[in-house]
């Protein structure tokens, strides 16, 4: 999607196919609104009140050939009550007009519904929703589809002189932020039988070629696994063929001694369960294992765009979880990197085995802050849902920090409890060190967080469980990638470069 700004002058003719403006219920036009209906003579309004428009939310009605303006097509949306017009409502409207463009194949619209007002929310805001929402309303991924369906292609937002700059910066973090969401997602759709440990490191490669100048790569493989004992990491991926490799992408724009952020991806590319097989139905699903790791590509791609000031590691931990006569087994007890050993109850508690161990290769690195996201826990999606990510970390700061980021930008996540003895109590062993699952099947989402916890002594750390957000489902009840949560992690780094530097 192209996003273009112009200078709001309705004397002249302009191009697009259809202009898009928004009017609250008791017929309160927005400013934009408000001009056109003047210089129709008042038609909008007439031709509104004669239609039953009555700017209830969501209502959507189409004027053709309206008197003096010189767009063909007004497309009209319900914005409810204008006191009540909050970030949520912006949503609702957005999707609906969106759905209505594609319905119509309107190919490049002139829109005019960033000048409505919403609660609490400034024009930078307002921008960024935008952009946001639009774009994933018309994300389609066609891939593997030989007919690809038409898209809307050019967006232009109406400026003036007081408020080009905020569109500017809006445009510029919002583009490079939804590119960066749509890598994630194409991805993250990707089967298993493409998108493998290899392909991911591949993918990788080709971000350092791109930005040679801040990003170098290292990759290490099995053989280079085995040198540093990272035994739990391998363990999960000995059941299969595809080898296991994790990616270190290493961003840097600072060129200092600065300590940096590190940044880890659950790279799953699929989780059959291993020996501990997964149940068929729905079992498709665990391709996505890997939507942490696709996270972290986007992310790594957003920061080298955006050029942000800071120094960011961002490691792909990839890996496929199979059964096969060379898998490990519940009952085997494995040495991780850091000298612990763990009791294996159930192979499929495989992401916090891979993670352990990059959690101990990373401190070779002094990182000021970790943060890791995983599709960890199936009990993550029955405490929370589908719509807020799990989170857990030992330190106050970057908690609130994870939080504000989140709020910002309205990618929500929870904060979870690990401050109580009876979770760490769960995870003790009577043969090893720690076993990987808990005795209970209670508090899983905290009992895994708990586990990543005993390999996370030297930095501040936050774990983030997007089990249930990291995709949804369409009408059709077909899962896709939802690229979250790749908008608060940049926000959460763009709050960081901007008190830092
Ligand atoms: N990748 C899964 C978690 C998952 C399940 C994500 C469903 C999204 C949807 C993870 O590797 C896993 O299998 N976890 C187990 C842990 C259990 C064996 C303690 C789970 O949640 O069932
Ligand atoms: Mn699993
Ligand atoms: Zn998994």
């Amino acid at each position: 999607m192209k996003y273009l700004v112009e200078k709001t002058n309705f004397s002249k003719k302009y191009k697009s196919d259809c202009m898009v403006i928004g009017i609250f219920e008791k017929y309160q036009l927005s400013y934009i609104a408000d001009i056109l209906n003047t210089i129709s003579n008042n038609y909008i309004l007439n031709i509104l009140k004669n239609n039953d428009f009555k700017g209830k939310i969501n209502q959507i009605i189409m004027l053709y050939e309206v008197p003096n303006i010189l767009i063909k097509k007004i497309l009209i949306i319900g914005c409810g009550i204008k006191e009540k017009f909050n970030r949520e409502k912006n949503k609702i409207i957005i999707k609906k007009v969106i759905h209505q463009l594609k319905t119509i194949k309107i190919k490049d619209i002139f829109w005019c519904l960033t000048d409505l007002i919403i609660k609490n929310i400034d024009l930078y805001w307002n921008i960024r929703d935008t952009i946001s929402i639009i774009e994933e309303n018309i994300y389609i991924f066609n891939k593997f589809k030989k007919i690809k369906k038409y898209t809307l292609s050019l967006i232009k937002f109406n400026i003036n002189n007081n408020n080009i700059q905020i569109y500017k910066k809006a445009i510029t973090h919002s583009i490079a932020i939804n590119i960066g969401i749509t890598q994630t997602k194409n991805i993250a759709n990707l089967p298993p039988n493409i998108c493998n440990p290899e392909y991911l490191s591949l993918k990788t490669y080709k971000l350092a070629n791109k930005y040679t100048k801040n990003i170098s790569v290292e990759i290490i493989d099995e053989e280079k696994m085995k040198h540093l004992g990272m035994n739990a990491y391998l363990a999960v991926g000995n059941g299969s063929k595809n080898k296991s490799v994790m990616s270190i992408i290493k961003y840097d724009n600072l060129f200092d001694h600065s300590k940096p952020i590190v940044l880890i991806g659950k790279g799953l590319t699929f989780d059959s369960g291993g020996i501990s097989l997964k149940p068929s139905f729905h079992m498709d699903e665990m391709k996505y294992d890997m939507c942490g790791a696709a996270c972290i590509y986007g992310v790594m791609n957003i920061i080298s765009e955006l050029k942000l000031p800071l120094k960011v590691i961002g490691i792909i931990a990839g890996c496929e979880n199979m059964p096969d006569s060379n898998a490990f087994r519940p009952s085997d007890i494995i040495q991780t990197m850091s000298g612990k050993t763990v009791e294996i109850i159930n192979t499929d508690a495989e992401g916090r085995l891979v993670l352990c161990d990059v959690l101990t290769y990373i401190n070779r690195f002094n990182p000021s802050i970790v943060i890791d996201i995983a599709t960890l826990t199936g009990a993550c999606v029955i405490a929370l849902g589908n719509n807020i990510s799990g989170f857990m970390s030992n330190d106050l700061e970057l908690s609130k920090n994870i939080i504000k980021a989140s709020l910002d930008v309205d990618d929500r996540v929870w904060e979870l409890p690990m401050d109580d003895k009876s979770y760490y109590n769960q995870l003790k062993s009577d043969i090893a060190d720690i076993r990987n699952t808990s005795n209970s099947n209670s508090g899983g989402a905290i009992t895994a967080a708990c586990f990543l916890s005993k390999f996370t002594k030297k930095y501040k750390w936050a774990h983030i469980d997007i089990a249930g957000t990291a995709w949804n489902y369409n009408e059709n009840n077909k899962a896709f990638a939802s690229g979250r949560p790749v908008n608060m992690l940049c926000q959460f780094l763009l709050n960081y470069s901007n008190h830092n530097n």
